[in-house]
């Protein structure tokens, strides 16, 4: 009967019928999505990822058949042949929440195509169950209507890419995943060579330099919505592998890419969204934005800016708190402060807890006062020992009145500038300073570039100078010749897209010049055999007429998850990894047997399970 029913067709999705297809045949396919008996008549929910159709099964047609649906339970795969009717003629009562709410079909056949266990959680939107069970049974999670909406919007965006890019003369070239191990930026995935014992490839962390050899070789406008592979530490917005719409063009400047992107962006909203953003975006240079959020993506829907009071601490020798005083005599040293308006509510008691907070990013704790009436400082310590003249000056820098609090922080500039940065981020979600729609979908946009980039990072650890965006990345222009004298103070032409305080895209103009690129390598403390061995075919390729060129890659799942209003990457990657890196539906990754790593002429040290 099944095979009938298949070789028929489906001739509607459950979201299409209504009045307008009253006496019709239909063939609907798809599961049970709820059963009722109602005085005999059977009347079943039939869910698809278009949407729901009720079915009717009526004793009076076909006694047997209404028998036969009285046996389906909850996701049952099944089939139907009926007829459209109305719901009301019927003397049931229409449901104006459906498209489909004014018909029901009264079913004269029936197929059964696989019975369902009892699922292990209900497929719809507001259960409450732990994600670990949704990943282990990932596709009765997918069939929820939530999910199934973000992997639609997921598609729609990619289709939007791929429109807009194809329009602009864009070529979607494929380039390897199995690539050659190039040290520096994230850890990579290696993969053993079976055919080249004791050598490996790794995982592409990102088409970077196959992408900046296309323009090598002259093709001029390239872009691929790729796979990505890194070993990093995971968190909700990173996952090990993930996608990028990876963009590069040749004769790029940065506002050719910025304005590229916008245009693409602008797409991409409307797609998903409909919603137009305005263009150009705004700019913010990097010293800018660590000024005044503290953070080099900031999240600008709401205020809570950063003053910079080092200098007035100074002028007061401490101002009478000694603590103020021992910090700014170090050099390097900054104290930097945050106001929470009155009309947030914050109890002293709320106030407190930031400290913990504070403490979990690093810091020692948080210096915190209330101003009283008269511009007094309560409720710490502070208040006793700092002097009018300062206290004064400090409210009127930070622009804070009376009942407000005012949040200090000091020391080493980039543990400040982490610590008030996350407790800006930490207030925006206590007290609730963004809206989100009923989906989660933030209410407001905001979109900016953030420029002027640092071109190295001091890695204290390593004591060397790290690549702060790549090393393929063009110093700005008068700064080639710091690159060896003073690299700290080298800036970058890489800049960074960001919404709503996500680093959502990052790019940069790049070298074209072989001597540039290796300055650059030497800053890097990138000796000249290993530049040959790790990047010779690079260098090689350069030799030959590089145009100049400049690209960028959005991380197409942040765009995925704003959009959809979801709070990880994994609401939006339809098979994710866990923090951990596993996969709880497959359980990868496993071991494998002795002969296999034989096989590879690998050993393993991994501690027995
Ligand atoms: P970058 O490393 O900045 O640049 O990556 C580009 C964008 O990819 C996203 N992203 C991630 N998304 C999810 N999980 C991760 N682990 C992850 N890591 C990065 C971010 C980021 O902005 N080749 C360069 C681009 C270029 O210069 O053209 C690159 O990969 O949104």
């Amino acid at each position: 009967m099944s095979t009938t029913l298949l070789e028929r067709q489906r001739s509607h999705t459950c979201n299409q019928l209504t009045k307008a297809d009253l006496g019709k045949e239909v063939v609907l396919m798809g599961w049970v999505d709820s059963n009722r008996d109602h005085h005999g008549r059977i009347f079943i929910d039939l869910r698809d990822r278009y949407g729901i159709t009720q079915l009717v099964f009526k004793p009076e047609l076909d006694a047997a058949l209404r028998d036969r649906a009285h046996q389906l339970g909850r996701e049952y795969c099944v089939g139907i042949r009926g007829v459209v009717e109305d719901r009301a003629a019927n003397g049931g009562s229409p449901n104006p929440r459906l498209p489909t709410g004014e018909v029901e079909i009264s079913a004269v056949e029936l197929a059964l195509f696989n019975a369902a266990e009892t699922p292990p959680f209900l497929v719809e939107d507001k259960i409450e169950t732990s994600e670990e069970k949704r990943l282990a049974h990932r596709t009765v999670d997918l069939r929820r209507p939530r999910m199934q909406r973000n992997l639609i919007i997921r598609h729609k965006l990619m289709q939007a890419a791929r429109r807009y890019l194809d329009g602009q003369g864009f070529l979607e070239m494929e380039t390897p995943l199995l690539v050659k191990y190039t040290p520096g930026g994230a850890r990579n995935f290696l993969v053993p060579s079976r055919l080249n014992p004791g050598k490996f490839y790794a995982l592409a962390e990102s088409p970077q330099l196959y992408k900046q050899m296309f323009m090598m070789a002259g093709l001029d406008r390239y872009f691929q919505i790729v796979k990505c592979f890194r070993d990093e530490d995971l968190r909700g917005d990173r996952q090990p592998e993930f996608t990028q719409i990876d963009i590069e063009l040749s004769w790029a400047t940065e506002r050719v890419v910025q304005t590229l992107v916008e245009g693409l962006v602008a797409d991409m909203f409307k797609e998903a969204l409909g919603v137009t953003v305005e263009r150009p975006f705004q700019r913010m240079s990097y010293d800018e934005a660590m000024s005044r959020f503290g953070s080099d993506k900031p999240d600008l829907r709401f205020a809570m800016e950063h003053t910079d009071l080092t200098d007035i601490v100074k002028k007061h020798q401490g101002g009478g708190i000694k603590l103020f005083a021992d910090v700014v005599a170090t050099p390097g040293n900054i104290i930097k402060a945050m106001v929470i308006e009155k009309k947030r509510e914050m109890s002293r008691t709320e106030v407190d807890k930031l400290e913990d907070v504070a403490k979990g990013m690093g810091s020692k704790g948080v210096g915190r006062v209330r101003l009283d009436e008269t511009g007094q400082w309560t409720q710490g310590p502070f208040g006793k020992a700092v002097t009018p003249e300062m206290r004064a000056e400090v409210n009127q820098a930070c622009g804070a009145k009376a009942g407000d609090v005012i949040l200090f922080q000091l020391g080493k500039a980039s543990l400040v500038h982490t610590v008030l940065g996350g407790l800006r981020l930490h207030l925006r979600d206590k007290l609730g300073l963004v809206e989100h729609d009923e989906h989660g979908v933030s209410k407001q946009w905001k979109i900016l570039w953030v420029t002027d980039f640092p071109l190295f990072e001091y890695d204290e650890i390593g004591k060397t100078h790290v690549a702060a965006h790549h090393p393929f990345t063009s110093p700005q222009a008068g700064h080639e010749d710091k690159l060896t004298s003073d690299p700290g103070s080298c800036r970058a032409r890489a800049y960074d897209l960001v919404l709503n305080g996500n680093e959502v895209a990052g790019g940069s103009i790049r070298i074209h010049d072989g001597a540039v690129q290796s300055k650059v390598f030497t800053a890097l403390g990138i000796s000249e055999e290993d530049r040959q061995r790790k990047f010779g075919f690079l260098l090689e390729a350069m030799k030959y007429g590089c145009p100049p060129h400049g690209g960028i890659a959005l991380g197409f799942d942040r765009w995925a998850m704003l959009f959809c209003g979801g709070t990880s990457l994994r609401d939006v990657i339809a098979y994710p990894k866990t923090q951990k890196g596993t996969c709880l539906l497959t359980d990868a990754p496993t071991a494998v047997s002795e002969a296999q790593l034989k096989d590879l002429f690998i050993a393993s040290t991994a501690p027995q399970e």
